[in-house]
């Protein structure tokens, strides 16, 4: 028993119970089998209600560091102090984005007959109305125009009311792509006095390519055909570096669907992954592969999930109506948020041709311990 402090009136509240901290009563009793309800319990039904609500969980915990993490970026100043905070709750979701891969291995062991046995008691409903994954989705990022829609309408015409309501709200919420874009906006640096991080990286670019054009041109080793095929290379290099260049035809990217992150930010991200080295860096660095470790997660889930749905049902339609396997291997296609994040390799240059720091920016991204 907990008694009171002396003086006040004792408190005979009873201990704390296992079984009742984790509402075991409510959690264990969970698991209505429907081929029980119709009157024959299919065996392996259990299972699969049981790998599907371990999933909701940890649905819940990935939406409970999401919320955190966004809270902290929605600040007007990103405390460094908090930065720690986030990388940790970031590694966090991508430890358990490995136990969600893990899982699909032991709903496999569910047999396509054995599911057979109860899959027609589960029509129209489907995973397509996991309203948690719809939520870690938006607040990722995911935008509605990047969904695929089902039988010609919306991912949200499935829900009941309350799960529209909870899930349509969330597209209005800003996701964790809206924060870090206007975090990597600010990111200090990339002017200082008269330097120019973008005007040197141009530069640098510039200067490396027609470098290595020269070498090619001059090569006499090299056959014309060889030649050809190598200075079309360059050209194509050229042509997506002015595109990235360039502020309008960034814009052009953006509206064509190839780029979602702003100029600004893109720079930013650019000039990060460049200077890593550098101190105060590295936990900007460490977030932005943390960002894309967890769009790999959910697509390696989605690809895993589709994997299974062709083992278990093969080409058949699913039970919410989609055409199934082909629907998901398509919608795990379109689903990744920090893709530009990627695609910053593509404009990467040797360390050796970076362009140098003034002194003053060098000094200023240095920790000091003074005493
Ligand atoms: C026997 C096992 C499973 C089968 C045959 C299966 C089948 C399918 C199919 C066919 C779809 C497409 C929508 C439809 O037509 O129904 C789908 C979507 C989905 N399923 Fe499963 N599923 C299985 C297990 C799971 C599990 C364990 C989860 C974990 C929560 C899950 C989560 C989802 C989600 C989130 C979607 C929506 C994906 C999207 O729209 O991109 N499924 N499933």
């Amino acid at each position: 028993m907990r008694i009171g402090t002396p003086g006040s009136v004792a408190l005979m509240e009873p201990d704390l119970y296992y079984g009742s901290y984790l509402r075991l009563d409510k959690l264990l009793e969970a698991q209505e089998l429907e081929s029980t309800k119709a009157g024959e319990t299919v065996h392996d039904e259990m299972l699969f209600i049981v790998v599907h609500q371990a999933y909701e969980l940890w649905f819940k915990q990935i939406l409970w560091e999401m919320d955190e993490v966004r809270r902290i970026f929605g600040q007007t100043i990103v405390d460094d102090a908090d930065m720690g905070t986030v990388i940790s709750l970031l590694r966090r979701i991508t430890e358990i984005q490995k136990l969600l891969v893990q899982q699909v291995s032991v709903l496999e062991t569910m047999t396509p007959l054995d599911f057979l046995d109860f899959r027609d008691y589960l029509f129209p409903a489907s995973g397509f109305q996991s309203a948690q994954f719809r939520l870690v989705e938006n607040k990722l990022g995911l935008r509605p125009e990047d969904r695929m829609k089902l039988g010609g309408a919306p991912y949200t015409s499935r829900f009941n009311p309350d799960d529209m309501g909870s899930v349509a709200a969330s597209e209005q919420e800003p996701s964790m792509f809206d924060l870090v874009e206007r975090w990597l906006e600010r990111t200090p640096f990339l002017d200082h006095k008269d330097f120019s991080f973008w005007e040197a990286f141009q530069k640098a670019v510039k200067e490396r390519l027609e470098a290595d054009r020269d070498v090619v041109e001059s090569n006499p080793r090299l056959t014309a055909e060889e030649k050809t095929a190598q200075l079309k290379d360059f050209d194509t290099t050229m042509e997506q570096y002015e595109a990235l260049f360039d502020p309008d035809k960034h814009a052009e990217q953006q509206a064509a669907g190839k780029r979602r992150l702003s100029h600004r930010a893109f720079q930013a991200a650019l000039f990060i992954t460049l200077y890593r080295d550098q101190p105060a860096l590295q936990g900007a660095f460490r977030l932005l592969e943390l960002l894309m470790d967890i769009d790999e997660g959910f697509t390696t889930w989605r690809y895993r999930h589709a994997q299974m749905v062709l083992r278990m049902i093969g080409r058949r339609i699913g039970t919410g109506g989609s055409a199934g396997a082909k629907y998901l291997e398509k919608s795990a296609e379109r689903s990744r948020i920090f893709g530009d994040l990627y695609n910053l390799s593509t404009f990467l240059i040797p360390r050796a041709d970076r362009p140098p720091l003034p002194a003053g920016i060098v000094e200023s991204m240095r920790f000091k311990y003074e005493g």
